[in-house]
């Protein structure tokens, strides 16, 4: 029923679009002045753009409007939405509510009398009507993108484990609570990006800000079901996060509920999501580019944890194309940002008994990033974990957790310096592998030191005689970060044991 509702709103929300269109983009001599015999006052201001919104003081307006009119909202049934259309419209069941009715939020504008007597209200008047009907289209179609057949089919693989994962221990039992943490990011990421293009959220920071937190809230009940569920190394974590993500459907149904009814939703009113204009020209949800960032950054998302939990790395810092004496990375699997290459490995350890240097295992591509950027997982690249992971580490080393993931999602958003829906997996901290900057060991003459950097291949095993990342301290936090604590393959062959091991 939510579906279907979702995809009448969106409908009727085109045709709003069609005819705001077209009365801004035919002929200017003669359309407006035929739309303003058709539909009145009301359609000189059609064609309206977020800049008008500040530009005719719409937020103060809309201030004085609500605290002239607090009897009006509390004697409506339906709340701030009821009265402001009883108002503006002559119509009090204007309630935009998510009830099962499809038309209870239409926008009736042309030739209503009460509207087209406002005078000078008439402008600001209509700049709320479009931004609460867009707001509630935008929780219609955030519904829609969540709910749709992609975003399951996109997570519901049973075999993640089995190609991410081939480490002998079974380390994998508590990664499912890591990854439902980070959920409620994604989704206040997918719910950000839904209601903001890139240029609406400097101007509008306002409502990102209060977009995302809302929504975060929201997911927080639908992961309460699901935080005792465990993850073994053959489990649906697909399915899960996909009844996960299609659970918090019902939050955002509350979520527009409330915020019609003139309620807060955490802790911000319709007034702070419609602030700036956020909504005043809003073109719809591109659910498909939603549908694909959320799924994009859910299995990003997963993979990583499999990662975490196996010798997965990242060694660079050296310069591009490498010769300074330190060995050569695999280029397949390299990034050269700012000058410096960045190379992703996985120390495989030999699976059975073996007494010549195999038993030291060798380096190779992480299990299953063969599969990356084709079919199912064509929206995840190994390029997305080196720069996903590389950011990460630049803000917080080896602590980007659920925490800072929030918070530096929140703060780019509301601040406006990145886009994290748009970037997808590649975003900071969907991807947390363990970088170390092994530039300082260039010229340092350690044992064997023209074997740090290695390609891939099974005669591949790199000799750290040195404090690779730099020093001591560093060094051994790396180790652990990359699950290779008391692993001696990469000091076996120094003279002496170094300080990290
Ligand atoms: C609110 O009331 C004040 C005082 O009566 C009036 O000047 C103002 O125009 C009203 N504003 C709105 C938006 O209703
Ligand atoms: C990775 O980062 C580099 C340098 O910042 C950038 O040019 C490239 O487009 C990024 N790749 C992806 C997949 O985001």
């Amino acid at each position: 029923m939510l579906l279907s509702l979702a995809l009448t709103a969106l409908a009727a929300l085109s045709e709003v679009q069609g005819a705001s269109a077209s009365s801004e983009f035919t002929n200017p001599l003669v359309a407006p002045r035929r739309n303003f015999k058709r539909c009145g006052q009301v359609s000189k201001y059609y064609g309206q753009h977020l800049e008008d919104w500040n530009t005719y003081k719409t937020g103060d307006w809309l201030n004085n409007w609500w605290n002239n009119n607090t009897d009006l909202i509390e004697k409506n049934s339906a709340g701030f939405a009821g009265a402001f259309g009883q108002w503006a419209l002559g119509n009090p069941d204007w309630s935009c509510r998510d009830d099962g009715s499809s038309t209870d939020c239409d926008l009736n504008l042309c030739d209503n009398r009460v509207l087209n007597d406002r005078g000078r209200d008439i402008r600001p008047t209509y700049y709320v009507l479009e931004s609460v009907n867009r707001l509630h289209s935008y929780f219609s179609g955030l519904s829609q993108a969540f709910n749709t057949a992609a975003l399951s089919a996109a997570l519901a693989k049973d075999s993640w484990a089995t190609t991410f994962y081939t480490d002998k221990d079974d380390k994998s039992s508590d990664s499912l609570k890591k990854v439902l943490s980070l959920v409620t990011t994604i989704v206040g990421v997918g719910a950000a990006f839904a209601g903001m293009g890139p240029a609406a959220v400097g101007a509008a920071a306002g409502a990102g800000s209060a977009i995302i937190s809302g929504s975060n809230g929201a997911i927080g009940i639908a992961l309460g079901n699901h935080a005792d569920d465990t993850f073994q190394k053959s489990a649906d974590l697909g399915g899960i996060l996909s009844k996960v993500v299609v659970e918090s459907l019902e939050s955002f149904t509350t979520a527009n509920n409330q915020l019609m009814d003139g309620q807060s939703y955490g802790d911000a009113d319709i007034r702070s999501y419609i602030s700036g204009g956020a909504f005043v020209d809003f073109q719809g949800v591109d659910k498909n580019a939603v549908t694909d960032s959320m799924s994009n950054m859910l299995i990003g998302t997963s993979i990583n944890q499999l990662y975490r939990t196996q010798k997965i790395f990242i060694l660079g810092g050296g310069a591009c194309g490498d010769n300074q004496g330190i060995g050569s990375g695999p280029q397949e699997s390299v990034i050269c940002r700012d000058g410096k290459a960045w190379y992703l490995y996985y120390w495989q350890e030999n699976s059975g008994p073996s007494l010549n240097s195999h038993q030291w295992g060798w380096v190779n591509p992480p299990p299953g990033s063969d599969k990356l950027g084709q079919a199912e997982y064509k929206g995840v690249s190994v390029e997305d974990i080196l720069n996903s992971s590389l950011d990460a580490w630049n803000v917080a080393g080896y602590d980007y957790n659920a925490d800072t993931a929030a918070s530096r999602a929140h703060d780019a958003i509301s601040s406006a310096w990145a886009s994290p829906g748009s970037k997808g997996a590649s975003w900071e901290g969907i991807f947390t592998v363990p970088v170390c900057d092994v530039s300082g060991a260039i010229g340092q003459n350690w044992d064997h030191g023209e074997y740090i950097l290695q390609p891939y291949g099974h005669e591949s095993r790199p000799v750290w005689c040195g404090d690779l990342c730099g020093d001591a301290d560093k060094t051994k936090a790396f180790i652990e970060a990359a699950q290779m604590n008391g692993f001696q393959s990469p000091w076996h062959l120094c003279e002496s044991k170094p300080s990290y091991a």
